[in-house]
């Protein structure tokens, strides 16, 4: 803070402007006209990238603040999972054992190695023996932080959903919970590492694999250049992301894509005028009351660009194309090209720090 300020105090703005000034001259005085030519456009660059760093935005970090709120630094309930609960989560979670043919993982179709980020890229992800499924796999980059799960909200937390993925007949299709935990107690290195993991009830259990896959859900915390533009860097976002973000603001996304994980904490129905799979009812299919029809969650916003296909059934292929299909929903005036293009330049900005686009 005290290495910012002294920045841009106005004495060290005074130097950099007589500093400017002089290479300007300097360069104004040679007689050579291709040189001259040359370092003019490179002071320019120069003043350019001087100018460039200047901080600003100071109001639009204020609304994003009110608008969309800070990511707490811990997801919730994971003040109490220890690193042993952790490491036993992820190996349980890269597990291709558990899986009815020995094929798949949970991690298959929620890869995070390298710039993966979560995701399988998968209009829909195909199960273990190469079924076809239903939905778009979302990210599960930061799903600890979730009030909703599912596209549909038919789980209510990490817990309740963990052992579902095993046993879905569309992904890892093992014929029931008793085989699950056959393959865990048949596979002796697990035996240690439910042991440190849970010390009051050293034995393998699936409340204990709940418990451990969730912590390790938990852990999964993913911050982009916008968190430390939000908490306190105003240089952490270009000009364009800025402006892109106000128009986000402006333009009423927030309305849905609301709080600090720009969504996931609502359900809405798809209005609309693009054909959609009509073979999914969403939230219908779940609570059975005809209101839900087609009922989706709005998904969450972070690491989106990172996460292509889009929408519940994947049938968006391109981050632009998503945002102009928003047009359709309760904005406040429909958007222009400019617009769309100026609002995914703010939505890169959203990707994990330790990821690229
Ligand atoms: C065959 C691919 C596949 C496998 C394997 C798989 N998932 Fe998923 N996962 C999905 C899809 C597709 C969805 C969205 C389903 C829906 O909303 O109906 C999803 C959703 C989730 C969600 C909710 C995310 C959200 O934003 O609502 C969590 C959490 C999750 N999976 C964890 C796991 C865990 C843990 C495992 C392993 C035990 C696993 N998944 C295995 C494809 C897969
Ligand atoms: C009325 C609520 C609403 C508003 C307003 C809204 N969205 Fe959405 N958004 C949704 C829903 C619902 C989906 C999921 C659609 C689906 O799965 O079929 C979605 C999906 C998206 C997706 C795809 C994400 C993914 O992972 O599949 C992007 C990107 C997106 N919205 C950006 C925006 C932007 C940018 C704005 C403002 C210009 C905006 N949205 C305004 C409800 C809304």
């Amino acid at each position: 803070m005290l290495l910012k300020m002294q920045l841009y105090s106005p004495k060290c703005i005074y130097k950099t402007f007589l500093l400017l000034t002089s290479i300007w001259l300097f360069s104004a005085c040679n007689t050579d006209f291709d040189l001259k030519k040359k370092e003019d456009s490179d002071n320019t660059r120069l003043l350019a990238a001087y100018l460039y760093q200047i901080p600003g935005g100071a109001e639009i970090q204020a609304e994003a603040r009110i608008k969309i709120g800070l990511l707490p630094p811990k997801t919730p309930g994971s003040e109490s999972d220890t690193p042993a609960q952790i490491t036993l989560g992820n190996k349980i979670f890269r597990d291709n054992t558990l899986s009815l043919n020995h094929v798949q993982s949970c991690h298959t179709c929620h890869p995070l190695d390298g710039n993966s980020a979560g995701m399988d890229s998968q209009s829909t992800s195909r199960g273990t023996s190469g079924q076809i499924g239903r939905r778009n796999a979302p990210t599960i980059l930061n799903v600890g932080y979730l009030p909703i799960i599912f596209w549909d909200g038919r789980k209510q937390n990490l817990f309740d959903q963990a052992v579902a993925p095993f046993l879905d007949s569309l992904e890892m299709a093992l014929p029931s919970e008793a085989e699950l935990l056959t393959r865990l107690q048949n596979n002796s290195s697990y035996t240690g590492l439910f042991q440190n993991a849970f010390p009051d009830s050293p034995a393998i259990s699936i409340n204990s694999l709940r418990n451990a896959l969730s912590a390790f859900e938990r852990s999964l915390v993913s911050k982009s250049r916008f968190d430390d533009f939000i908490e306190w860097d105003l240089r952490a976002l270009n000009n364009e992301e800025k402006q892109g973000l106000k128009t986000f603001m402006d333009l009423g996304c927030t309305n849905c894509h609301s709080g600090y994980l720009l969504g996931g904490n609502q359900f809405k129905k798809l209005d609309s005028f693009y054909s959609y799979n009509t073979n999914d009812l969403g939230r219908f299919e779940f609570t059975g009351n005809q209101d839900d029809k087609s009922f989706f969650k709005v998904p969450p916003l972070r690491n989106v660009a990172l996460t292509a296909p889009y929408f519940h059934d994947g049938s968006v292929r391109t981050l632009k194309e998503a945002v102009t299909r928003m047009n359709q929903y309760e904005m406040s005036r429909p958007m222009t090209d400019s617009e769309i293009n100026s609002i995914v330049t703010f939505l890169k900005s959203l990707s994990d720090k330790t990821k690229s686009n």
